[in-house]
């Protein structure tokens, strides 16, 4: 049996914020395209990632329809705690730089962008796995793949994005001299839980301990997600419910610490600690976004951040391509993107260094790092840095998505 095959501008491989929230952005733009997803539509809606939003990535999602149910639920930040010694310090974002950001969970942006795109009738295809990438440097680019029953589909593209995370097949298409890796193991890892449990405080506690990090966040006033700072091979298995919470409230713990609330325990889980970095994000007609061509650790809370922002600057080029002919926009769509991932690279590398407790450190660096913490929350100048890098740099949403359709008879 010959495999089908059908033809769009885009192919899109995975659908996380990076390949939803560019489909949503090509389609407002006229540009066809086409999610093909490896996991079923329950899986991407409830698995639970990154629960923090730029006010960059706020304003992306609000000006472009996405904003309705973020508005209502999302939860806005004006600023975080750092506590260390035992003692907490504000650190206010909206002071230092004007901007807050807001707490909602990346399973809902991906619910909220799925259910969009059913209804403008570009649905993402599930339990479809892309396998092959082939012709990168012709004129248009296949994708063959396989559903769920096992039947092959071909998928004939002028371009692909590869937003099919770190795992995904797209990084992998590239030939391996064409890219250079920049990357960093961090010799711990984060033992997370959902709780149905309010937070201790109404904003998040970055918590630095000697017993190690703790980081105390949430979903909603009734939802928490807290973190604790754990060996990369942890056994989960030895980490009991009354274990966990024993040790969070151990790091928490000093004069003025908040109170912890316990409660059920949803979901528990171990997400290790990278930093990685391709260059050039692209090679021919694959453009790779999201955690396809970078990762962050999760102290600096970029990850989706950065995800939105590849694709904003992706549907920009391809918005310039395919409506103005021009394919400037996409020879420096690496370049620009790095720019960005770079700056938040250096600022997670640093937030993870400054925070955690490093099991080889020298009394010298752990006397660094003290006089660090110190240095930070006494300088208006340091807070201001901080809140900065953590507030992130507007982004520059082009005008083909805020007005929908309006392009699509140009071409
Ligand atoms: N075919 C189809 N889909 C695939 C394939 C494949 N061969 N390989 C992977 N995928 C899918 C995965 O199932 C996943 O749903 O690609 C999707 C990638 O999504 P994410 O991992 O969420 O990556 P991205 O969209 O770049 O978002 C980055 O995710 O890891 C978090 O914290 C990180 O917030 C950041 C965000
Ligand atoms: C989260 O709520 O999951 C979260 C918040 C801040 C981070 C990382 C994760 O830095």
């Amino acid at each position: 049996m010959t495999a089908s095959e059908e033809h769009v501008q885009v192919g899109i491989i995975g659908a996380g914020p990076a390949g939803l929230i560019l489909a949503h952005l090509l389609q407002r733009a006229g540009i066809t395209c086409k999610i093909l997803e490896s996991r079923s539509r329950q899986y991407c809606e409830e698995r639970v990632r990154a629960g923090v939003l730029e006010q960059g990535t706020v304003d992306v999602l609000t000006a472009t329809g996405l904003g309705e149910r973020m508005r209502r639920d999302g939860i806005v930040h004006r600023g975080t705690t750092l506590r260390f010694d035992g003692a907490s310090h504000h650190v206010d974002f909206e002071d230092l730089t004007g901007r807050a950001i807001t707490i909602y969970g990346q399973a809902e942006v991906v619910k909220d962008a799925i259910a969009h795109l059913i209804d403008v009738e570009v649905p993402p295809q599930f339990e479809t796995t892309a396998v092959a990438i082939e012709d990168l440097e012709a004129d248009r680019v296949l994708i063959r793949s396989t559903n769920a029953d096992g039947t092959a589909a071909n998928l004939r593209c002028d371009f692909v994005a590869g937003c099919d995370g770190f795992h995904g097949v797209a990084r992998k298409a590239i030939p391996a001299g064409a890219l250079s890796t920049f990357e960093r193991e961090y010799p711990f890892a984060w033992l997370g839980i959902l709780a149905e449990a309010p937070p201790p405080h109404h904003e998040l506690i970055y918590c630095s301990s000697e017993r190690g990090f703790a980081l105390f966040s949430c979903r909603t006033p009734a939802l928490s997600r807290h973190y604790l700072q754990c060996s990369p091979d942890e056994d989960l298995s030895e980490w009991s419910h009354e274990r966990i919470w024993d040790e969070l409230e151990a790091r928490l713990a000093g004069e003025d610490a908040p109170r912890l609330r316990r409660g059920p325990i949803l979901q528990t889980g171990v997400t290790p600690m990278r930093s990685f970095v391709v260059e050039p994000m692209n090679h021919g007609r694959l453009f790779l976004a999201g955690d396809a061509a970078h990762i962050v650790p999760p102290t600096g809370a970029k990850g989706m951040n950065l995800a939105i922002a590849d694709v904003v600057t992706l549907a920009n080029a391809f918005a310039q391509f395919f409506h103005g002919g021009s394919r400037l926009a996409l020879e420096t769509y690496s370049e620009t993107c790095l720019k960005r991932v770079w700056r938040a690279e250096r600022f997670s590398w640093w937030m993870t260094s400054l925070l955690h407790r490093f099991p080889e450190a020298t009394p010298f660096e752990r006397r660094l790092q003290a006089a660090e913490l110190e240095y930070v929350v006494s300088s208006r100048a340091a807070l201001t840095s901080l809140a900065e890098s953590y507030v992130g740099p507007p982004l520059d949403l082009g005008e083909p998505f805020l007005s929908p359709g309006r392009l699509r008879d140009v071409s």
